[in-house]
Formats: structure tokens, sequence, C-alpha cells
């Protein structure tokens, strides 16, 4: 079994590497000066099970071509099979036409993970469940919510209850509150197709009055949708509100819109790899053992 890391998140793919007792796969990762990428396998994978872990984070794109010609460079060494380890897979909020005019881009890239070919998929916590279904390629669905379940009871304060930023996020958010027992409330978040990144809370439907209040969302990207969600869910009287998001983009001005939030606790996994973070706001707990437990799976059965 070989193990290879892309350049977006060496920290996570040595950490499972670890949680496996293997070494890493020996990879050169470089780029012509024109920017055009071009990785070069030092290992023999023939005949190996062979894994490429790669988020596809910001760069996104050069992460997703990285992925895809790492994933051939190694097919041409003949190996048993290659499975593609995707801790978060970007272009996910594009997985269907929100308005005429737009692409599927989540279906473009599942179907260009499949031509390379790798032969099997392992991700986190699709932003749609729905996605598994644009691979023909077997994809095992692992989520971060247990690793967060784990967690979070040490920041809870009194009654608690889990919070959907928006109703595109029931289904996470009401796992969640499954897992811990909790009551759910739902927001309705309405965003604006034209500027993407901008949207607005307009009501919560549930009572978190004095509660410690649980959003429960796959994405941070700019933050805007958690600091509108906090800033309404304070107004509604709750007296703590914790954040647990599986990928935390932190685009933009992320972390400046955060710190101001009324946001007391941001749990994030280490699907992407941040070297610092602005305060002790920011909590990261890690998905080696989720990753590492599939890994093992698919090795027993190669
Ligand atoms: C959207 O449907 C996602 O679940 C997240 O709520 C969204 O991507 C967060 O984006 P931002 O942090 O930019 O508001």
């Amino acid at each position: 079994m070989l193990l290879f890391s892309g350049s977006s998140n060496v920290h996570l793919t040595t950490d499972v590497a670890k949680a496996l007792k293997i070494n890493l796969g020996r990879v050169d990762l470089n780029k012509f000066s024109d920017g055009e990428i071009r990785p070069w396998i030092a290992e023999n994978v023939r005949d190996q099970t062979v894994f490429v872990l790669q988020s596809f984070s910001q760069p996104m794109n050069d992460h997703i071509m990285e992925f895809i010609l790492m994933g051939d460079a190694i097919r041409r060494g003949a190996p048993k099979r290659m499975i593609g380890i995707i801790p978060y897979f970007g272009y996910a909020r594009q997985d269907k036409q929100h308005r005429t005019g737009e692409p599927v881009s989540a279906r473009v890239i599942a179907k260009l993970i499949e031509v390379v070919p790798y032969h099997e998929v392992i991700t986190i916590d699709l932003h749609n469940d729905a996605i598994v279904g644009f691979f023909r390629i077997p994809v095992i669905h692992k989520s971060a919510l247990s690793v967060f379940a784990h967690a979070l009871p040490a920041y809870i304060e009194g009654d608690a209850v889990v919070v959907s930023p928006d109703v595109g996020g029931v289904k996470r958010a009401r796992n969640m509150a499954y897992q811990l027992d909790f009551s759910l409330a739902v927001m309705e978040k309405r965003r604006n197709l034209d500027t993407h990144d901008s949207s607005e809370s307009v009501q919560i439907i549930g009572d978190v009055a004095n509660k410690t209040a649980i959003i429960v969302d796959d994405i941070i990207s700019t933050g805007g949708t958690i600091a509108n969600a906090a800033k309404a869910l304070k107004e509604a009287g709750a007296r703590k509100v914790i954040v647990t998001a599986s990928h935390g983009l932190f685009s933009g001005q992320a972390f400046e819109t955060l710190e101001k939030a009324p946001v007391d606790i941001i749990l994030v996994s280490d699907s992407i790899h941040h070297r610092a973070f602005p305060s002790k706001k920011f909590i990261v707990v890690s998905l080696t053992s989720a990753i590492a437990d599939a890994v093992r799976i698919i090795a027993a059965e190669n």
C-alpha cells in the first residue's frame, strides 16, 4: 500500500500515514515557469494499492489539476488499484443549475476524476449527498459529524439546540441533533445569486432562547452565513453560539468577519490546512482516524 500527498494538505496526509504506520510515497511536485504542473512519482507503484490525498482547497484549480496529473502518472506505472482521498471536494456547491446558463461543475469534476481513472474515492461531508451519484466509481462518503459530536460537550453551557443555518443543511443538523439528543432549529437564508458570496438570515424556526445554539454547516467560506446566523440567534436570546463546519475555507475577509461576529467557538476539521488562526475561538478537530479507517477497509479488500 502506498499513500501520496498532493500539495494541498501534507499535514493531514502525514497524520494519516502515521496512523497507518506507513511512509509517505515520494513525489516531486514541480511546475514549469509558465505554471504548468509537472508531478513526478518517485516510487515503483506496480501492483500496489495506491492512495492519493488531495483537498480541492484554494488554489482549487491547481489542486484539482495536480490530483488529476498525479493520478495519470501513477496509472502509467501499472498499480493494482488507485484511490483518491478528497477530504474537501471543491466545486460541490455547484451541484445543480441554480439558474439557466450555469454549469453543474461538481459533475464535471467527478467525470474528470473517472477519466484518469481513479478506481474509487473517499471523501468527507459533500455539500450535497447526491454528488455521490455523479460518479460511476464507488465513493466512500464519510462524515465529520461524530468527531464534532465527541468534541462539542466540552463547550456547551446549559440546554442546547442544534441549528441549521439554511434549509439545505437540515439533514446534516438533524443528524447532529439526533446524535447529541438535542432539539433542532432551522434558519431561512437568502442568497444573492448575482453577488454569489452574500446572503442574509431571514427567520428562525424553533426555540433558541437561553440555549447554547450549535450551528452545524458543511462549509465556512466568507463567514457571512455564520456571522448573520449568529447575530440573529443572539438577538433571539441564545446564550452562546458554537459553530461546527466540516470545511473551513476562510476565504476573503472571513477571519475578520468571524472575529467580529457574536460567535463563541468555531470548530472546523483539518480537511483544509491553515497555518494559523487569529484567536482561540477557532478549534481544529482531526479527520485522521476517519480517513485511516476508510483506507484500512479498502486495503484489506485488495
Ligand atoms: C451553503 O449552502 C453552505 O452550506 C454554506 O452555508 C456556505 O457555503 C457558507 O458560505 P459563506 O461562509 O460564504 O457564507
